[in-house]
């Protein structure tokens, strides 16, 4: 048998040890935020460099933007300590001074759940739009509310925010790259909140190189579906990053030693992402989507990534029996949504599958 690696300090792997006994994450579908950071993960923060990323003297950290930055085929990468972060550290870089608009998916993440903060850190209109496809907006979606004015009356939108992964479904290259000349050709500058960017990826709806080039900042999680346990990164040319490197610091994101988070991130991308493991969370989600559907069941959206969204209208149970029953099987589940990670074990999946058969025969 293999002995132990040394570098695990004496004591780190005992009983209920989250670090090294992912076995709550293999039940967890509330989130893909949910996963448990990995032996080799460990190992990584026991070797990690010890600089101070204020004066960018962080080997780990340097090494983990220069990898994003290459793997994006990007100029420059900046490591910050969640999406939201990320993002709106983007969105301020790109603009300057009201008025100004911000257009983006009225479902988005940074509409709705960043508290608020297009405006507070901004300063800036958020226009929302409705995806009339009901799955990613358009160029045509766009065309309806983007302000293109220069009156006085008018609040330029100055930046589209696009968001893909979106509620696991994929905004095709095709459309983006639609979007995207049309931004440049009327200056409008294009963010991507890319927090689940790695999952459409992995579904081969084009390449990180690929989307991140339609892009003048794009923000990439690491604490999703990749697994480790925090932050992000912003990818985009020397000097936008520049300038996102000046607003990080000006929010307080300037991190002294932040070595041990980009050595668990650099992990997370290299074992989760580059090791092939997202896949299998995508067959996850379509074998519980057809299941589902088998059993007369309708998906709100389609399962096209890792997740699979329940539609409850019309079912003889309620989300509260779905989550209650779950429980008792041991399966965590907390919305009509089924998010799917890498860490969930086919022991999970089977339950609910059969939670499911269960629920949809009840009369
Ligand atoms: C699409 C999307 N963007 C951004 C974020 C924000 O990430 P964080 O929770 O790390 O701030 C989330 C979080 O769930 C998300 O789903």
């Amino acid at each position: 048998m293999a002995s132990e690696p040394a570098i695990l300090p004496v004591g780190i792997e005992t009983e209920g040890n989250t670090w090294l006994h992912p076995g709550a994450a293999a039940f967890d579908f509330r989130s893909d935020t949910k996963t448990c950071p990995t032996r080799s993960m460990l190992e990584a923060v026991c070797r990690a460099s010890h600089g101070d990323d204020v004066s960018r003297s962080d080997p780990t950290t340097n090494d983990l933007e220069a990898h994003v930055a290459s793997l994006t085929s990007r100029d420059a990468a900046l490591f910050v300590l969640s999406g939201t972060m990320g993002n709106q550290i983007a969105l301020r870089s790109l603009l300057n001074q009201p008025p100004h608009s911000v257009l983006c998916d009225d479902r988005s993440h940074v509409f709705n759940n960043e508290a608020g903060s297009i405006s507070s850190l901004s300063g800036a209109l958020v226009i929302p739009v409705t995806a009339s496809n009901g799955r990613y907006m358009t160029l045509e979606d766009i065309l309806k509310r983007v302000d293109l004015r220069s009156t006085v009356h008018s609040c330029p939108t100055r930046v589209i925010c696009l968001e893909n992964t979106l509620a696991g479904m994929i905004m095709p290259l095709s459309e983006t790259r639609r979007i995207s000349a049309f931004a440049r050709s009327h200056g409008i500058k294009l963010h991507l909140d890319g927090a689940r960017l790695w999952e459409a990826v992995a579904a081969r709806a084009g390449t990180l190189t690929e989307y991140c080039s339609l892009f003048d900042t794009v923000s990439l999680s690491f604490s999703k579906g990749l697994g480790a346990p925090v932050g992000g990164i912003l990818v985009g040319s020397y000097e936008v990053i520049g300038r996102a490197r000046w607003v990080r610091q000006s929010i307080g994101g300037g991190v002294r030693q932040p070595g041990l988070l980009t050595a668990a991130a650099r992990v997370a991308i290299d074992e989760t992402f580059a090791g092939g493991l997202l896949a299998r969370s995508h067959t996850m989600a379509e074998v519980v989507a057809v299941h589902w559907m088998k059993c007369g069941g309708k998906l709100k959206y389609p399962t096209q990534t890792n997740m699979v969204w329940l539609d409850l209208e019309g079912q003889s149970f309620s989300l509260t029996e779905l989550t209650e029953k779950g429980q008792k099987d041991g399966l965590l589940i907390s919305r009509d949504r089924l998010v799917f990670h890498y860490q969930i074990s086919d022991e999970a999946v089977r339950k609910l599958k059969s939670l499911i058969s269960n629920l949809t025969s009840d009369i």
